[in-house]
């Protein structure tokens, strides 16, 4: 066990496992499904999805994993046996997806990081053409501009720079990835928003985002803002047990849930902080009432031009920053999600991790090959006739999204059933003496038992309805 490795104390577990949790879900999408669902309502019920279902659903996980110091497998054969071991297969499966088409996401927002800082991107005049045309460029070696638009090559340098990280262990890699990392992003976005909120119309911004309007109140409102709690927190699929597996018995884990909890949600509030003062600016430039910042275009097209508008030196610095926040965000994230079937195979299969990490490297990037030909490529997989003519990225994120809460959901189940609340319970007062006395115990032993199963099993499958049918046609 000795060579498992693990996290030198507190902070570096906080900082990987917040590092993890922060990521492309939190700049990427946070902003705009706030935007979408009615800015301050859907921040107000991301709270409480957070609150309710996700602090115990995180507690529980890296309890589990901290238990068996095993990978997300191995950790729930354990303590379950191998019927419940498929529960943590099924995990695994479901990270190497999230992480094939979250390596391409990340490999765009690279790009783009190169284009703004090293090239002309900044010149351009229409970024929904560029976009379009970056996203359907695969891998042109025919020019000198096809090949510097090449996804595939960013994505490959993404993964590989994933690898890397992941290869070289817990401590000496991921750990100290982290630790460097974290802190610069959060004073990368620090300083962006200072700087955004002094632009002419960036209190309109503001008020857009924080002010809520009720009239936005649906039902897919609370499903939106569950799915994203979940992605965002990196729970439901053994990403934090497998991090927790690494962890030293004498640390407090509810404490650390709660500062990675905070953590990760004053990062998503932050980055809409960022953006609509941003976007509002925009609005008032182009003397326009409203510019679309519906969907992933978002940071692709709107925040391109708005660094555009800004000129080409100050456009460079920030748009520079900008994205070199979000690959940073997105590297933390990937290495969480790499490393859960590492661990896997190191452990179970007794395989040398730096060699399981970039052969898994490799074989996930395959799997990325259809996403990126998803985007205007390849037709079929641009129009998903099964799935309302989406394409395969969204389908996939969407069948990834509904595994999360369903894998969460069976964890409270596994917890209250199979391995025994008494048992949680025990391992949590390691390095918590008052735990078994505290308010805290009753609170999860009763959201782990009643609430989270519950309201987590009847949600999954009403967005699975809605994703396939649309509720509101069955109800
Ligand atoms: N939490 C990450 C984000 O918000 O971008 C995504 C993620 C990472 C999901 C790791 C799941 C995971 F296991």
């Amino acid at each position: 066990m000795a060579t498992r490795g693990n996290f030198s104390g507190r902070v570096g577990f906080i900082l990987t496992a917040a590092g993890s949790a922060v990521g492309l879900g939190n700049i990427w999408k946070f902003p705009y499904l706030a935007g979408q669902n009615g800015g301050a309502v859907f921040l107000f019920i991301y709270l409480f999805c957070i609150f309710l279902l996700c602090y115990p659903v995180m507690v529980g996980e890296i309890s589990i994993g901290r238990h068996a110091g095993l990978d997300a497998y191995g950790s729930y054969n354990k303590l379950g046996g191998p019927r419940w071991g498929y529960l943590g297969l099924f995990g695994i499966t479901v990270g190497v997806f999230i992480l094939s088409f979250y390596n391409v996401v990340a490999g765009w927002a690279f790009g783009y990081f190169l284009h703004i800082s090293f090239g002309d991107l900044l010149s351009e005049t229409d970024y929904s053409s560029f976009f379009g045309f970056f996203v359907n460029d695969i891998l042109d070696l025919t020019s000198a501009e096809g090949l510097a638009n090449s996804n595939f090559i960013f994505s490959a340098v993404f993964m590989a720079m994933t690898a890397l990280i992941v290869g070289r262990g817990i401590q000496k890699g991921i750990e100290a990835a982290n630790k460097i990392m974290m802190p610069i992003l959060y004073l990368i976005l620090i300083c962006i928003i200072v700087y955004a909120l002094t632009l002419p119309n960036a209190m309109s911004g503001v008020r857009y985002y924080l002010i809520p309007d009720l009239g936005e109140l649906k039902i897919q409102t609370l499903f939106e803002g569950l799915k994203q709690a979940f992605f965002s927190l990196s729970l439901g699929m053994g990403t934090l047990m497998t991090y927790g597996s690494y962890l030293k018995k004498n640390e407090n884990i509810p404490s650390s849930v709660a500062v990675i909890s905070i953590a990760d949600t004053s990062v998503a509030f932050l980055a809409g902080l960022m953006v609509f003062p941003l976007v509002h600016f925009l609005q008032y430039k182009l003397q326009v009432t409203e510019v679309a910042t519906a969907g992933p275009p978002l940071i692709f097209i709107v925040l391109p031009q708005i660094f555009h508008e800004m000129g080409p030196l100050l456009g460079k610095v920030i748009g520079g920053l900008f994205f070199l926040l979000v690959c940073f965000a997105a590297l933390t994230s990937t290495i969480s999600l790499l490393e859960v079937p590492v661990a896997y195979l190191v452990d179970q299969k007794k395989m040398r991790r730096r060699v399981v990490s970039w052969g898994l490297a490799l074989l996930i990037f395959v799997l990325g090959l259809p996403v990126m030909a998803s985007q205007g490529m390849v037709p079929a997989l641009n129009k998903l006739a099964f799935y309302k003519g989406q394409d395969y990225l969204v389908f996939i994120s969407d069948m990834c999204d509904i595994s999360l809460t369903v894998g969460g959901c069976l964890m409270c189940i596994f917890v209250v059933r199979q391995w025994k609340l008494k048992n949680m319970n025990e391992e949590l007062s390691l390095g918590n003496p008052g735990y078994n006395a505290s308010f805290l115990k009753k609170y999860l032993n009763f959201t782990i038992q009643y609430v989270c199963p519950v309201l987590l099993g009847i949600l999954s499958i009403m967005i699975i309805i809605d994703k396939f049918f649309g509720i509101e046609r069955v109800f």
